[in-house]
C-alpha cells in the first residue's frame, strides 16, 4: 500500500504556503528521519506539545532500537540523534519557524536528549537553505570515489562548518591517514571474527527488495538482488562482510579526505553536539558534490579508539568520515512520520474577557 508519510516523499512534496504548525512539524520530522544511523537503526522519536500557536518538541532516544553488540552504551545512537536534530532545526528554520534548542541532561530521563521551543521569535533563519536541500540527497557512498582531489580550501571550509556546532574536527593526512586506515582494518578483522557482531549486522541487513522500513539493503554496499538476499546468511556463516577487507583498504587509501569528528568526552550533550557537527559537515559536503562514508571500525574497540584519539589529538573521537567526489546514491528505507511523531494539544485555560 502507498505510504503517505514516507519521509523522502514528504520532504520532496514541500510545504504549501497555507501549512499550519502541525503540518510544518511533520515536514520537519520527515527531514529528521532522513539522518544517517548505524545499521540504519533510526534510534529516534519525537513528541510535540502544541499550545497557543507554538510548540515544544522533544527529541527522544528510542531505547528499543539499541544495538546491544556494536553500540551497547548508545554512543552512536546519540550521534545519530544529533544528526536528526540538525535536520530538524534546518527544516524548522526553512518553514520560517523560530527555534530555540535546549540540551536536556536529566538523570531521571536519560532518553530525553533535547527540547525545542518552536514558533516563538525566529532565532535561526533559513540561512542554511543549501544544507536543508541537501538532506534528501545525502546518502552513504561505500564505493570508490572519483580520483579528483578535493581542494584544500573546501576541506578547511568543511572543518570550520562542523566546528560551528562545537565539536572537534581533525583531518588525518599523510602518515596519519594511512594509520587510520590500518587501525580500521585491524578493528574490522577483529569485529567480523566475533559471531555476536556478525549476527547483529546480519539482523539489520536487508534484501534489495525489502519492504521493511529500517536496516541496510544490499544495494547500499553495491550488491545485486541475489547476493543481497544471501548476504545475511553468508555473513553469519563465513565471518566476512559483504566487501573484502582488501577492498576496504583500497577504498580507504583512495579516500581523498579523512576527517575525525570528536568531542571533549562521551557525555550525552557532547555526543549530541558531535552528531550535529557530523551532519552539518555531511550536508555541506553533499551540497558541494562530495560523497561520504565511514571508517568507524576502530571506534568500536576501546584500545584502538584510544590510539585513534592520540593519533589525531581528539579527546573522544566519535566518527571517522571518508570524503571524495562521487555521484548520488540510492536512498535507503525510513520509518514513516506517523510512527516517529506523537502530537498532543494543550488548551490554554485563559478565558476571554
Ligand atoms: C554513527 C554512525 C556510524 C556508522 N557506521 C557505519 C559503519 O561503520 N559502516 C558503514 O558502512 N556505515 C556506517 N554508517 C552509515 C549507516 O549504515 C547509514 O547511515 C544507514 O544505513 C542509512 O543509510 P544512508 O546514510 O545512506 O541514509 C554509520 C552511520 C552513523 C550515523
Amino acid at each position: 500500500m502507498h505510504r503517505t508519510d514516507e519521509p523522502h516523499d514528504v520532504v520532496h512534496l514541500g510545504l504549501p504556503p497555507e501549512a499550519g504548525l502541525e503540518q510544518s512539524l511533520e515536514w520537519a520530522v520527515a527531514h529528521a528521519a532522513l539522518a544517517p544511523s548505524e545499521h540504519n537503526s533510526q534510534p529516534w522519536s519525537f513528541r510535540a506539545t502544541l499550545r497557543d500557536g507554538a510548540a515544544t518538541v522533544d527529541l527522544l532516544l528510542d531505547e528499543s532500537r539499541r544495538l546491544e553488540v556494536v553500540d551497547p552504551d548508545q554512543r552512536e545512537a546519540v550521534l545519530a540523534c544529533g544528526a536528526a536534530l540538525l535536520n530538524l532545526r534546518l527544516a524548522l528554520a526553512g518553514a520560517g519557524l523560530g527555534v530555540v534548542v535546549v540540551s536536556c541532561p536529566d538523570p531521571e530521563r536519560p532518553e530525553l536528549l533535547a527540547r525545542l521551543s518552536v514558533g516563538g521569535e525566529t532565532v535561526e533563519r533559513d540561512v542554511d537553505g543549501p544544507l536543508r536541500l541537501a538532506v534528501p540527497l545525502r546518502g552513504t557512498h561505500r564505493g570508490p570515489f572519483e580520483s579528483t582531489d578535493v581542494p584544500s580550501e573546501l576541506v578547511a571550509h568543511l572543518v570550520a562548518e562542523a566546528a560551528l556546532e562545537g565539536a572537534f574536527v581533525a583531518p588525518a593526512e599523510g602518515a596519519a591517514h594511512a594509520e587510520v586506515v590500518r587501525l580500521t582494518v585491524a578493528a574490522e578483522e577483529s569485529l567480523w571474527s566475533d559471531a555476536a557482531y556478525r549476527r547483529e549486522a546480519a539482523a539489520w541487513s536487508r534484501a534489495n527488495s525489502t519492504g521493511q522500513h529500517d536496516g541496510v539493503p544490499g544495494y547500499a554496499s553495491g550488491l545485486g538482488a541475489v547476493r543481497s538476499w544471501l548476504q545475511p546468511t553468508l555473513a553469519v556463516a563465513t565471518g566476512r562482510p559483504a566487501w573484502s577487507l582488501e577492498e576496504m583498504l583500497e577504498a580507504g587509501y583512495h579516500a581523498p579526505v579523512l576527517l575525525v569528528i570528536g568531542s571533549p568526552d562521551d557525555s550525552r550533550p557532547a555526543v549530541l553536539r558531535a552528531g550535529q557537527a557530523m551532519q552539518r559537515l555531511l550536508l555541506r559536503a553533499r551540497a558541494e558534490r562530495l560523497a561520504a562514508s565511514y571508517l568507524n571500525g576502530s571506534l568500536h574497540m576501546p584500545e584502538l579508539r584510544k590510539d585513534l584519539g592520540a593519533l589525531v589529538q581528539v579527546p573522544a573521537p566519535q566518527v571517522v568520515v571518508r570524503l571524495g567526489y562521487g555521484e548520488l546514491v540510492r536512498p535507503t528505507p525510513r520509518r514513516g512520520v506517523a510512527e516517529l511523531l506523537v502530537v498532543e494539544r494543550e488548551h490554554s485555560d485563559r478565558r476571554p474577557g
